[in-house]
């Protein structure tokens, strides 16, 4: 049997490691036996010369395999859940999880916390004032039987090789690595009982995947690997050369969610949430094609069964729930400042990442896992790719509770907004689905 040192080697080689291999490598770093800087230098051979798609899959089996895998055989149906690969002001989960429920597809999901530029589910759902994203497992089941939908924080318990990786990757510069994403996704998808999923691999400057080739690379292996896995795998690519929707924020971000599952959201987002939502309800078994799908989606929100169904959520979890009829019930940071244009001109681009950066300056996101961070601040972007501005227009508001951030964050927001003197064509959404 190979020593640590000796698979280290292996991979280093370009050599091709057995199941057996991955699986006591994932093993000793959990069980503390294989010190950080041993995984280190393994990540970092892995990031150089790859994994094939079967070792991928034998490193998914193995970080599934090295905690609690949830239970959900309980919730009838077929378990579908969503993923999406990093992304600015990304309002989805908010709106396709009760969206999807409403439709008879259980969502019973685990998501994280914002890390960096990118936002993350738990703190937009802990600016609803009493949201609590921690239930035991039992009450997290019962709650999916009973309203068909519950987001919780992704326990210690369920993943762990996952999270110790990817701790490491983050400090280590092997986070852009495909087969290392794609066995991070799966395998804590998988853990946390889902059957099927839809993946939304973003493309741009906002997101891991900067280029189209790599991220249809990264959808393909994703797809592949779920499939060794025996799971399906479904995954769209989608635009992040500008931030989806208007707001990014935590709050901003319910209220934006709130107002899509009216009916009333931002062109965008709201289209994104149908295509994803019909594809989990094909999945889900629910709908027999994306056509009939898109129907029960637009009927449920229509009927405002899409809006009861988040009030029951919000509900069940402990928030307010009259925030749905009331968003100002929703923390807003007090200092406002309009962000106005210098020059006329059509909106030609954001770098969604550094608009992510100017959020985060208003204390919207955290730079460190032990950040405390502002729910009431952030943005709200006026334009869109294509839209006509004249010196003077208000391009943003940003929101703190410190007007000393102000400044940063606007030279961030100014710095990711580009003018063309020529028209422009508004953004396609989709890259391919
Ligand atoms: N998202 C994940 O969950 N894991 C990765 O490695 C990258 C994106
Ligand atoms: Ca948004």
């Amino acid at each position: 049997m190979r020593t640590l040192l000796e698979l280290i080697e292996l991979k280093r080689d370009g050599g091709a490691h057995t199941d057996g291999e991955l699986k006591r490598l994932v093993d000793a770093f959990v069980a503390g036996e294989m010190p950080d800087y041993q995984m280190s230098a393994w990540l970092m051979a892995a990031f150089l010369n790859g994994l094939s798609s079967e070792e991928t899959a034998a490193l998914t089996s193995a970080m599934t395999a090295s905690g609690r895998v949830v239970d959900l055989s309980d919730v009838p149906g077929i378990k579908v859940d969503k993923h999406s690969t990093g992304g600015v002001g990304d309002t989805t989960t908010m709106v396709l999880a009760p969206l999807v429920a409403s439709c008879g597809v259980p969502v019973a999901k685990m998501s994280g916390r914002g890390l960096g530029h990118t936002g993350g589910t738990l703190d937009k759902l802990e600016s609803i004032p009493g949201f609590s994203v921690s239930l035991d497992p039992a009450r997290f089941v019962e709650q999916v039987k009973e309203i068909g939908v519950a987001v919780i924080a992704q326990s210690a318990d369920v993943d762990p090789a996952d999270k110790k990786m990817y701790a490491l990757r983050d400090v280590t510069g092997t986070v852009p690595s495909i087969p290392l994403i794609v066995s991070s996704i799966i395998s804590k998808k998988i853990a946390g009982g889902a059957d099927a999923m839809v993946l939304d691999v973003k493309v741009g400057s906002g997101s891991f995947m900067k280029t189209e080739s790599d991220a249809r690379e990264l959808a393909a292996e994703l797809t592949r690997v779920g499939e060794l896995m025996g799971r399906t795998v479904v995954c769209v690519m989608t635009d992040m050369d500008q931030p989806l929707g208007r707001a990014v924020g935590n709050a901003l971000e319910v209220r934006e969610a709130i107002d899509t599952l009216r009916g009333e959201g931002p062109a965008d987002l709201t289209e994104l949430c149908l295509c994803l939502g019909s594809k989990m309800l094909v999945l889900g078994g629910v709908a027999v094609d994306q056509v009939e799908a898109r129907t029960a989606l637009l009927t449920s929100i229509a009927s405002g069964r899409a809006i009861e169904t988040f009030r029951a959520w919000v509900s069940a979890q402990g928030g307010n729930a009259l925030v749905t009829d009331d968003p100002s019930l929703l923390p807003v940071a007090p200092v406002t400042h309009a962000v106005l244009a210098q020059n006329d001109g059509y909106v030609a681009g954001f770098d969604a990442e550094s608009v992510g950066r100017a959020a985060m300056a208003l204390g919207a996101g955290r730079a460190r896992q032990e950040d405390d961070i502002d729910l009431g601040a952030g943005l709200v972007m006026a334009h869109r790719v294509g839209d006509r501005v004249m010196k003077g227009d208000t391009i943003a508001t940003l929101y703190t509770s410190d007007a000393g951030r102000l400044e940063e964050a606007e030279q961030r927001f100014v710095g990711a907004f580009r003018l063309s003197d020529e028209p422009v064509q508004a953004l396609a959404l989709f890259h391919e689905v």
